[in-house]
């Protein structure tokens, strides 16, 4: 099983190049499910969970490939199943993504009842209910999801859906499966993640109406039918927040081109409260078609603890708060770090703490004292858990002294496109072993 090996204890200096982000790429390979024409991410990021959604898709029988350009092309003209059977959902917990258009589309789907998962239960009641809002009939059995549309050969009719919780894969899922319905969809509370108003963008390209998407109010008028899109997805705000987080942890300078800097003002400021200095620009030297800033990054002292806690967007994202606390297990002074988007999301905790971290965790909040800088932590064998844990690990690997190996790396391919290639380029000293 693949390792990252990281001797840490240096400052950071160097560029690389961000992703399109994963939450971006997942709901739109599944948007291809809304039409018969081919659908293209040429900046599709290459991880495990894409990969997933590709074998997902292809197992329903669409026509996965690539075109001269090497983009990945989707086209569901001739599917032939609308199951998502559960090894695909218990895989990558985002193809719930499919029961939406599917339902949409063919007026009946079966789809996997996700399960929890390490950082919660994460129930999907939410798409659930929003679906039959839209005259869908819900059932469950044997841990599957059966949806139906009530009138044989009938499309979903519009609804007014006011979501209890603006879940950010409940809105795609319902924001896509409104796009199909007869008449006008009104989702009210609904999330508005960045990654939501990208879907928005792709599903318009494909023909959809769409108003307000990346807004609390979505007002989708539904098509009968859509065409396909060749869409660039936005880059990863959170790749681009780890190296940044990493870098105030460690010092140094560094440069992250393709970067999302219009989209990630609550963890940029929150770096700054550190004591970095970010700046943010245009690209003028970047293709027409590609998408992102140049962001630099200088931090030139020790950095400063800084307490947050997690909240839907424009809030600091849940997503970059594991990242976080280990720049705090690194930093100067005490902390709080408070959770309030997942129940279980401090399984770094732990790890951090093999590495020396003075850390405790109650209820939904971490409190840390900082170590006093870089070198102060100690590297350790240490074990990933879930996706930005395991990035916060690496992040505290990057300051520590000495040698860390971070197991089952298999959680980091998830969601960072070969973060130990881009680690390098940023100056670090990290390695892929087996
Ligand atoms: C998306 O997950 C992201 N995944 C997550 O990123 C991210 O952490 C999360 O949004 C929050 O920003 C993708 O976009 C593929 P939610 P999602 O539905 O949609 C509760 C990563 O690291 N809830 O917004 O599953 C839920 O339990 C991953 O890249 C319900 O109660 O998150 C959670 O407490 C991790 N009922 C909260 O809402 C529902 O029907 C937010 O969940 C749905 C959610």
């Amino acid at each position: 099983m693949d390792k990252i090996r990281i001797v840490g204890g240096r400052p950071l200096r160097g560029e690389a190049r961000i992703s399109g982000a994963k939450n971006a790429a997942l709901p739109a390979l599944f948007a291809a499910l809304l039409t018969d024409a081919p659908c293209s991410v040429p900046n599709l990021p290459r991880l495990r969970d894409t990969r997933s959604a590709l074998s997902a898709l292809a197992e329903m029988g669409a026509d996965v490939s690539e075109d001269a350009s090497g983009a990945p092309v989707v086209c569901c003209a001739n599917l032939r199943s609308r199951v998502a059977p559960y090894h695909l959902v218990k895989t990558m917990r985002a193809s719930i993504l499919a029961l939406g258009p599917l339902t949409a589309k063919w007026g009946e789907a079966r789809v996997a009842l996700p399960g929890g998962c390490a950082i919660g239960a994460r129930p999907v009641n939410e798409h659930l209910q929003g679906l039959e809002k839209l005259g869908a009939d819900i059932r469950i059995d044997n841990g599957d999801i059966y949806a139906r549309v009530k009138k044989k050969g009938g499309r979903l009719k519009g609804a007014r859906i006011l979501m209890e919780i603006p879940s950010v894969t409940g809105t795609e899922n319902l924001m896509m499966a409104a796009c199909l319905a007869e008449g006008e969809t009104i989702l009210e509370n609904a999330a508005r993640e960045p990654e939501v108003a990208d879907l928005a963008e792709m599903l318009k390209k494909m023909g959809a109406r769409i108003e307000g998407a990346g807004e609390s109010v979505i007002r989708i008028s539904g098509a009968t039918e859509l065409g396909g899109a060749k869409h660039w997805v936005i880059p990863d705000r959170i790749e681009a927040g780890t190296y940044l987080a990493a870098t105030a942890a460690c010092g140094g300078e560094i440069i992250l081109r393709g970067a999302p800097t219009d989209m990630m003002d609550s963890i940029l400021d929150k770096l700054r409260e550190t004591g970095a200095e970010i700046e943010a620009s245009e690209d003028e030297e970047k293709e027409a078609a590609e998408r992102g800033g140049i962001l630099r990054m200088r931090m030139k002292e020790c950095p400063r603890a800084a307490d947050t806690t997690t909240g839907p967007h424009p809030g600091f994202p849940t997503d970059m708060q594991a990242q976080l606390v280990a720049l705090n297990c690194a930093a100067e002074g005490a902390s709080a770090v408070t959770e309030t988007i997942f129940e279980n999301r401090f399984m770094h905790a732990q790890e951090l703490a093999r590495m020396g971290a003075d850390i405790r965790v109650h209820g939904n909040t971490a409190y840390v004292r900082g170590a006093g800088g870089l070198g102060k932590l100690t590297g350790a064998p240490v074990m990933a858990t879930d996706l930005r844990a395991s990035a916060s690990l690496a992040v505290a690997a990057l300051a520590a002294r000495g040698e860390t190996r971070i197991d089952r790396v298999y959680h980091l391919d998830r969601g960072y496109e070969r973060m130990d290639e881009k680690l390098r380029q940023l100056g670090a000293d990290a390695e892929r072993i087996n």
